[in-house]
C-alpha cells in the first residue's frame, strides 16, 4: 500500500508497504529510530508508545499494534522528536532527570512519549495517563513526580498546532490503497468492496488483530482498513438516546458516556490503559466476539441495539441475540456493524470488573446489572456477564426472580441463587468456575447495597 505521513515533522512517502507492518518494526528496522523499543509486542507494556496526531488532536498508541496504513496522513511523533532540534530536552524529559525517574532506561522513552502527550492536552490524571506503561525497576512515584512537576510548563514550539502542519503539509492524504488491500473513505465504498470480498479481514483499532500478526504470525489476506470511514465515527444523541458508530474509540465512549452512567465510567477507565482505549473501537468490541469483553455486558445491560450492514441491506437486533456460541456470531457473510444505539433511560447501571489487577487486565467476571423499580417492587432487570459463559450472556432465570417482587435482600438472595441456573462457568487461569459463580452472585447483591447507599470502594482498604 503507498502511504504518506508526518514523521517528526518531515513528511515521508512510503510505496508498497505491507498492510501488517507495524509502526514500531518499521521505526526500528526501516528507519534505525531505535528510542522506540520493543517489550512485550501486544499492547501490554507501553514501551512502543509513540505520539499520534490528527483533526481529533494528539493521543498516544502502542506502535507495536499499529499498522502502517493506520498512520496515513497523521502526524507520528517518537521519543526521538520530543526534544527539540537546538538539544534543548521535552519539560517531562528534564523533570524525568531531576526526580530520578530512570534507572534501565529501558521502560522511559515510552514514558515520555506517554508524558510528553498528556502535557500536550494538559491532562494531569497521571495514573490513568501513564496505567499503559511499565516500568520494571524504577517504582512509579519518582514518575509521577516527574509528570506532576512538569504540569503547566510550556509546551516546546516544534509540538504545538502539529494538526495545523499536517493540514499544510499533508492537505490531502491519498488513500492507502494497494490491492487486494483498501483503506475505503464511506461506510458505502466498504459495503460495496466488503459484499465483494467477504472473506476479508475488517481492521478497526486493531488491538485484538495486531496480536494476530505480532504473536500469531497470521497472513490476514486481503484487508480493510476501517479507520478512515469517517461516517463510522462518532456519537449523535437525540430524544430516543445515543447512535455510536462502530468507530468510535473507547476513550470517546468512556468521555460521552461517564456522565449518563458513572460505573459504566470507572469501568471503562479500566479498560486495557489509555493507549488502547486510544485505538480500540466499540465496533471491534463486539464483533470480536469475545466472551470476556468488558462492552458487551454494559451495553446489553442498557438495552442496546447493534446496526448491522451488508451491501445496501441494514439490519437491527437486540445486542445479546448477536452473540450465538463461543467465536459465533449473528454476521453474515460480507456484513458488517455499522453503529450501536443506546436507548435513553435514567441511569439505575451499576458494572463490576472483576480482574487480577485493577489497571491493565482483562476480566476474569464483569458483571453489569441495571434494575428499575416503583417504589413497592421491581418492574424491570437486566443484568449481563461477561466472563460466565462462552458468549457475553444475560441471567435470565436471576432475572426472572427478581421482576414483580419487593426489593429486597430476601428477593436479591433467591436471584443469587437462581443464577446458578443460567451459567455453567469454566475454570482457567483466570479464576475457576467456583469463584466466578460467587463473585458474579456477590455481585447481584452489591448491586443492592450500592443502590441503598451503602457504597463500597474496592480501590480504599480500611482496618
Ligand atoms: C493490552 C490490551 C488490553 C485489553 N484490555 C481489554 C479490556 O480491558 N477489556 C476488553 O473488553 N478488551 C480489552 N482488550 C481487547 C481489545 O481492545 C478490544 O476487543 C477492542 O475493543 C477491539 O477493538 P478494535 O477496534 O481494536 O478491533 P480490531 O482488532 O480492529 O478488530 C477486532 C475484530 O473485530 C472485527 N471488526 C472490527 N470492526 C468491525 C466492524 N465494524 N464490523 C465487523 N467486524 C469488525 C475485526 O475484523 C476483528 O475480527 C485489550 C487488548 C489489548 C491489546
Ligand atoms: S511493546 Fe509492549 S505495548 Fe508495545
Ligand atoms: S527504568 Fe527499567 S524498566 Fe523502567
Amino acid at each position: 500500500m503507498d502511504i504518506t505521513f508526518l514523521l517528526n515533522g518531515e513528511v515521508v512517502s512510503l510505496s508498497n508497504v505491507s498492510p501488517t507492518t507495524t509502526l514500531l518494526d518499521w521505526l526500528r528496522e526501516d528507519r534505525g529510530l531505535t528510542g522506540t523499543k520493543e517489550g512485550c509486542n501486544e499492547g501490554d507494556c507501553g514501551a512502543c508508545s509513540v505520539m499520534i496526531t490528527d483533526a481529533q488532536g494528539s493521543r498516544a498508541l502502542n506502535g507495536c499494534i499499529l499498522f502502517l496504513p493506520q498512520v496515513n496522513g497523521k502526524s507520528v511523533t517518537t521519543v526521538e522528536g520530543m526534544a527539540s532540534t537546538d538539544g534543548a530536552l521535552h519539560p517531562v524529559q528534564e523533570t524525568m532527570i531531576e526526580h530520578h525517574g530512570s534507572q534501565c532506561g529501558f521502560c522511559s522513552p515510552g514514558f515520555v512519549v506517554s508524558m510528553a502527550t498528556a502535557h500536550l492536552n494538559g491532562a494531569t490524571d497521571h495514573d490513568v495517563q501513564l496505567a499503559g506503561n511499565l516500568c520494571r525497576c524504577t517504582g512509579y512515584a519518582p514518575i509521577i513526580r516527574a509528570a506532576e512537576a512538569a504540569e503547566g510548563t510550556p509546551v516546546p514550539e516544534h509540538l504545538r498546532n502539529l494538526s495545523g502542519k499536517l493540514a499544510k503539509d499533508i492537505p490531502a492524504p491519498a488513500k492507502a490503497e494497494g490491492a487486494p488491500h483498501v483503506q475505503p473513505e464511506s461506510s458505502d465504498a466498504l459495503a460495496a468492496w466488503y459484499l465483494d470480498n467477504p472473506d476479508a479481514t475488517l481492521i478497526a483499532g486493531a488491538t485484538d488483530v495486531g496480536l494476530w500478526v505480532t504473536k500469531g504470525f497470521r497472513d490476514l489476506g486481503a484487508v480493510a482498513f476501517l479507520n478512515r470511514c469517517a461516517d463510522l465515527r462518532g456519537i449523535t444523541e437525540d430524544e430516543t438516546g445515543l447512535r455510536i458508530g462502530a468507530m468510535t474509540t473507547l476513550t470517546e465512549v468512556e468521555a460521552k458516556l461517564s456522565p449518563l452512567h458513572p460505573s459504566l465510567g470507572t469501568m471503562l477507565r479500566r479498560y486495557g490503559s489509555t493507549q488502547v482505549r486510544n485505538a480500540a473501537t466499540l465496533g471491534g468490541n463486539i464483533a470480536n466476539g469475545s466472551p470476556i469483553g468488558d462492552g458487551p455486558p454494559a451495553l446489553i445491560a442498557l438495552g442496546a441495539t447493534l446496526h448491522l450492514r451488508r451491501g445496501d441491506t441494514r439490519r437491527e437486533i437486540a445486542l445479546e441475540d448477536f452473540f450465538l456460541d463461543y467465536g459465533k456470531q449473528d454476521c453474515a457473510p460480507g456484513e458488517f456493524v455499522e453503529a450501536i444505539t443506546i436507548p435513553r433511560q435514567h441511569d439505575t447501571l451499576r458494572c463490576y470488573k472483576l480482574s487480577k489487577r485493577f489497571d491493565q487486565d482483562i476480566s476474569a467476571v464483569c458483571g453489569c446489572i441495571s434494575i428499575t423499580g416503583n417504589g413497592t417492587g421491581i418492574l424491570t432487570a437486566r443484568i449481563a456477564f461477561g466472563g460466565m459463559a462462552a458468549t457475553p450472556k444475560r441471567a435470565a432465570a436471576a432475572e426472572a426472580a427478581l421482576i414483580g417482587q419487593p426489593w429486597s435482600e430476601e428477593t436479591i438472595r433467591r436471584a443469587m441463587t437462581a443464577m446458578q441456573d443460567d451459567f455453567t462457568p469454566l475454570s482457567d487461569m483466570r479464576a475457576s468456575a467456583a469463584y466466578r459463580m460467587e463473585s458474579a452472585q456477590n455481585m447481584l447483591l452489591r448491586y443492592f447495597h450500592d443502590a441503598n447507599g451503602q457504597t463500597t470502594n474496592v480501590q480504599e482498604v480500611s482496618a
